[in-house]
């Protein structure tokens, strides 16, 4: 309904305006913008809008509050497309007004929806003059090579995958980039460890798989931190790397060949997709980006390494810290390589991908590290007019007893385990279900169904945390079928699915639709919040937005269905209502489709 809330806002300000035809001058002069300070009601009973400015241009107009208020109803009784809109508008409290819209208007957004595949959901607009769409950057999942992908990975991969879906459906270009750490001196140590104990690693593809590379990376580092000699030898592997041995080279490559796979399976099973361009990829710019901060006077020396001291912002922790863009050795540092990788996004194309937007999904405990970044990014100017980075947190996945994730034997958990585990519990329940309801059904159905479900739940149970706290993981709490869940939402859609084949939804456009009940009209007002629920998700990069109305959404719908009626009311309420079953069915499968998440026609 913004498109309503956008056209009632302008009613009235111009009603105001013309109450108190001097008000723009003063207002201005007072430093007040004149603002009817629109919003959705906070209850139902009020209405759908409530006005709220009239409170702060009392002092400004020399009036109460009520008497403006009424003075804005009284013209606004005069404009002949306000009141094909609104019923009268009430005055309450202390000079609310209340604005409740007429139910032909309500038909009038729904007949509108349900033909319109975008369910009033507006693309962003390219303004005239602009060079090209917006391009947002969603920086998201990025594991490690030679590391297992973690809990928090998935959490990174499952949100940064739904932010991505929902600005792209708002027509934005959008580029979903895996910033892999698959650079650094971590290869040293790996490459030479691995030359010692399984050198045919170094040369064959396959010849490990990353299980073992995690223990190979973890034995390295055990000889880096304990033996001189092998620390050498490292270094020199580091240089040889670097400088572009090929027999190093090569290593390298198949040591990320064999991450990448495994990476690979884990995106394929959820359903997602990235464009791998990790830290290497900046390598050739490192040089440049610290010569570029010296030039520009922020970097300052300090036992050898080049550093930039950030005292004027307020970092949460260690408030001393430099974020050190070169070590004493002459190595760069994960913050070197964030640099380099914003003055490349932000560079124009061909040198660059010309964003609009940087996000960043990481967990928290990246905020001081990306604060940081951003901070020398703006000192440095390299930021656009307009342009935005933003860190998007996320709190630590815990266990049911609010620790680290762990398995019952105390290990971290392999994802794909964990998803295996959540299809297989779906697997369960759904047999039981199947058995108790007496249902015959095919193997493949039963594959498909509870992968589905499986899936869906473990993204589900994800994105409707909020993501800034801490969430935890439970089996039983995401595969619930009450709730707020994913099989609750998607054996809602499998419910409007039945009604479907029983009735048939109408195909046609449909010509006059008639409402009568107030579940009836509950459900309208739901519908018809879709779109500016989306913006708020993409404007505040919160998915688990979108789930609450969904999940309420589906609410509502199931109340309307146990207490009206559908197929046996007789027309033209039938038409109606099985129009509106249509118009849920269709909202809850774009907005689930947005989280990342399949439905399904039966389960
Ligand atoms: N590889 C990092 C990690 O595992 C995440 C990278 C996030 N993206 C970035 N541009 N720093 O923690």
């Amino acid at each position: 309904m913004l498109n309503l809330y956008h056209t009632i806002n302008n009613h009235i300000k111009e009603a105001l305006e013309r109450a108190f035809p001097s008000v723009s001058s003063e207002a201005e002069k007072a430093g007040i913008s004149l603002d009817p300070q629109l919003v959705k009601a906070s209850k139902p009973e009020f209405g759908d809008f409530q006005a709220n400015g009239a409170m702060q241009l009392a002092k400004l107009l020399k009036q109460q509050p009520r008497a403006i208020a009424f003075s804005i109803v009284e013209q606004l009784k005069t404009n002949k497309n306000f009141i094909e809109l609104c019923k009268e508008p009430e005055i309450a409290g202390p000079g609310f007004i209340n604005i409740t819209l007429k139910n032909d208007c309500l038909i009038n957004e729904i007949q509108n929806r349900l033909n319109d595949n975008r369910l009033g959901v507006a693309k962003v607009e390219v303004k005239s003059g602009e060079r090209k769409t917006p391009t947002v950057i969603v920086d998201f999942s990025s594991p490690n090579i030679a590391k297992e992908m973690h809990v928090g990975h998935l959490r990174s991969t499952i949100i940064g995958d739904s932010l991505a879906r929902i600005l792209e459906f708002r027509g934005y270009k959008v580029l979903r980039l895996n910033h892999i750490g698959d650079w650094g001196t971590q290869f040293g140590m790996l490459i030479t460890h691995l030359k010692d104990v399984a050198p045919e690693a170094l040369k064959h593809a396959n010849a490990l798989d990353l299980g073992d590379l995690v223990v190979f990376y973890r034995e390295a580092k055990k000889r880096f931190d304990n033996d001189n000699a092998f620390q050498e030898a490292s270094r020199n592997e580091v240089v040889k790397l670097q400088g572009g041995e090929a027999l190093s080279v090569k290593a390298w490559q198949l040591l990320c060949a064999q991450s990448r796979q495994e990476f690979q399976k884990i995106y394929d099973r959820l359903d997602i997709r990235l464009k791998e361009r990790g830290e290497s990829f900046y390598n050739p710019y490192l040089e440049g980006v610290v010569e570029e901060l010296n030039n520009l006077g922020l970097v300052v020396k300090d036992q050898g390494a080049q550093c930039i001291f950030l005292d004027t912002i307020n970092r949460q922790s260690e408030p001393q810290a430099p974020v050190i863009v070169q070590k004493s050795d002459g190595g760069f540092n994960y913050a070197t390589t964030d640099l380099a990788a914003i003055q490349y996004r932000f560079n124009n194309p061909p040198h660059g991908d010309g964003a609009d937007r940087i996000i960043y999904v990481t967990d928290s405990g990246q905020a001081n590290h990306f604060e940081g970044v951003f901070q020398i990014a703006k000192n440095a100017n390299w930021i656009p007019e307009n342009a935005k980075l933003e860190h998007v947190p996320f709190g630590l996945v815990q266990g049911e007893d609010g620790k680290k994730l762990k398995t019952r034997s105390g290990q971290t958990i392999r994802l794909r385990d964990l998803l295996d585990e959540a299809i297989e519990r779906a697997k369960s329940d759904l047999t039981n279900r199947l058995q108790s309801e007496d249902r015959n059904e095919t193997d493949a159905f039963i594959e498909e169904v509870a992968t589905t479900v499986g899936i869906a739940a473990v993204k589900y149970a994800d994105l409707s945390q909020n993501r800034i706290s801490n969430y935890q993981f439970s089996f039983n709490r995401m595969l619930n079928l009450q709730g707020n869940t994913a099989p609750y939402l998607l054996y809602s859609v499998v419910r409007i699915a039945g009604i479907a084949r029983k009735g048939g939804f109408i195909e046609n456009e449909i010509t006059e639709l008639k409402f009568e009940t107030k579940q009836e009209w509950s459900l309208i007002r739901a519908l018809l919040k879709f779109d500016e629920i989306i913006i708020e998700v993409e404007n505040e990069l919160l998915p688990n937005r979108l789930c609450t109305y969904l999940f309420e959404l589906s609410q509502v719908f199931n109340r309307f269905y146990d207490q009206v009626p559908v197929l046996k009311a007789r027309e033209p309420f039938r038409k109606s209502r099985i129009a509106l079953c249509k118009l849920t069915a269709d909202t809850l499968k774009l907005g689930m489709g947005l989280l990342g998440i399949r439905t399904l026609e039966r389960m």
